[in-house]
């Protein structure tokens, strides 16, 4: 079987790398897969059946709970035997303060890493987005990027995102929360949230988002992606 032609965009919380990475993908005709929301389906899981320990998550998960499946040129989590969708709870506050606590564990880790590498060698290449897909994930990928943009930038589109004009406090609280996540990333033992060596730095505190996207595609070009 041909290696998968992998661009992995990785950096910290709300940085746009999800939306970024769809836009690419879709430029380039590729798959999209929001690596984060394997970790939000665990960790959604986990809140759902009382579970704490990632013995005990990984095997509801491998019982059946959760699959990783192709749905409109994306891989996507669904939950149980009718793949239901799971999109708003994994998006819920609730599993947004509990994902990074989840993420760090090693066992936890190694699933989500395993489905991902099954499932994009599947569909031949992906554009995937996370923490650490160029480091750990697909160390070949074919283009490494890291996506960043100042906490403020970052808390200011999230709260923009989810509606309205916010006001200086609330971005200044929010900074404070994307801050603390990336802490607890950063400081992880286990595949910690990093710009590997080989991986392009785009910082977008000042681009526009079509701009991020143009710049990431121009370095897909490049190099002749996607292959074949
Ligand atoms: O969208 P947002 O930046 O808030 O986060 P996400 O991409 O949905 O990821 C949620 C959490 O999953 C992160 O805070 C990380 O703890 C974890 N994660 C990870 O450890 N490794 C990845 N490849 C992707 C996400």
């Amino acid at each position: 079987m041909p290696t998968p032609t992998v661009i992995a965009i990785d950096g910290p919380s709300a940085s746009g790398k999800s939306s970024t990475a769809a836009a690419v993908a879709a430029q380039l005709d590729m798959i999209h897969v929001d690596t984060g929301a394997l970790y939000r389906a665990l960790t959604w899981l986990a809140l759902e059946r009382g579970l704490e320990d990632a013995a005990a998550i990984v095997d509801a998960a491998d019982a059946g709970s959760l699959h990783l499946t192709p749905r409109d040129r994306r891989l996507i989590v669904v939950a149980g035997e009718n793949e239901d969708d799971i999109e708003e709870g994994i998006r819920s506050e609730r599993v947004t303060a509990g994902v990074s606590a989840v993420a760090a564990m090693p066992e936890i880790r190694s699933w989500v890493n395993r489905r991902l590498r099954v499932a994009v060698r599947a569909s031949g290449g992906a554009v995937l987005d996370g923490r650490d897909i160029g480091t750990v994930v697909f160390p070949d990928a074919a283009l490494k990027v890291f996506l960043t943009a100042s906490a403020e930038a970052r808390a200011r589109r999230r709260l923009v995102q989810r509606g309205g004009a916010p006001e200086p406090e609330e971005v200044r609280l929010e900074a404070e929360l994307l801050a603390a996540r990336d802490r607890v990333d950063a400081a992880r033992k286990e595949a910690p949230l990093r710009q590997g060596h080989d991986a392009i730095l785009v910082d977008t505190t000042d681009m526009s988002f079509e701009a991020q996207v143009a710049r990431i595609v121009e370095l897909a070009r490049d190099r002749g992606l996607p292959l074949g």
